[in-house]
């Protein structure tokens, strides 16, 4: 390697190992499972590991970090959709969300591939759901997320599937 090439290579790991030393805040509040969605709607094992699986890394206050995330500059990438997903909708605080108009398009918005993030499904396998597993979701976040607002609330809350 000519030596200004070898410098600016120097020059540009210093800098990156450097960065390695910025994080950003992690810090989640404490978590009361009573207040947990899948605990609340008393959701059966199959959708809780769907909905653990693929989307509780950003929408709930006990996201798993992988080892990448702690790597200088995507672990800001990766906390801002956490921190972004969970000011959205959280389903740790579903004392706070459930009967939320953002949160009643949970369905929708899982039937038309937009969540889980297309990003987040390249490198999470289980977040790539087969057509029955999508459908099993939608089926049941419809009939789970109810908004509050809306016309015949209390029936589908009442006859809501377990
Ligand atoms: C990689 C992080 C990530 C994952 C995984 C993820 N989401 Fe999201 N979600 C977000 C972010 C960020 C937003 C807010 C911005 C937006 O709407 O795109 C959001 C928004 C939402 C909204 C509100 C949509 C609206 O615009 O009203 C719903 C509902 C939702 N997500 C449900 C889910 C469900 C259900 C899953 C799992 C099947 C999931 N998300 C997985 C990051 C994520």
């Amino acid at each position: 390697m000519k030596p200004i090439i070898k410098r600016i290579a120097l020059g540009a790991s210093i800098v990156l190992l450097v960065a390695q030393f910025f994080q950003p805040d992690r810090t989640m509040p404490p978590i009361d499972p009573a207040n947990d969605m899948l605990e609340m709607t008393n959701a059966p094992a199959d959708i809780r590991q769907l909905v653990v699986g693929a989307c509780y890394d950003c929408h709930s206050d006990k996201p798993v970090y992988p080892w990448y995330s702690y790597v200088t500059p995507v672990n800001f990438w990766l906390q801002d959709h956490i921190n972004e997903g969970r000011e959205t909708v959280n389903f740790s605080r579903w004392d706070l969300f459930a009967g939320d108009e953002e949160a009643s398009e949970a369905g929708e918005k899982i039937a038309e591939g937009e969540m889980p993030l297309e990003s987040y499904v390249w490198i999470h396998s289980e977040a790539d759901f087969t057509d029955e597993q999508r459908a099993r979701l939608v089926a049941w976040f419809d009939a789970n997320t109810a908004a509050r607002s809306g016309e015949g609330e209390h029936d589908r809350r009442e006859t809501r599937e377990h």
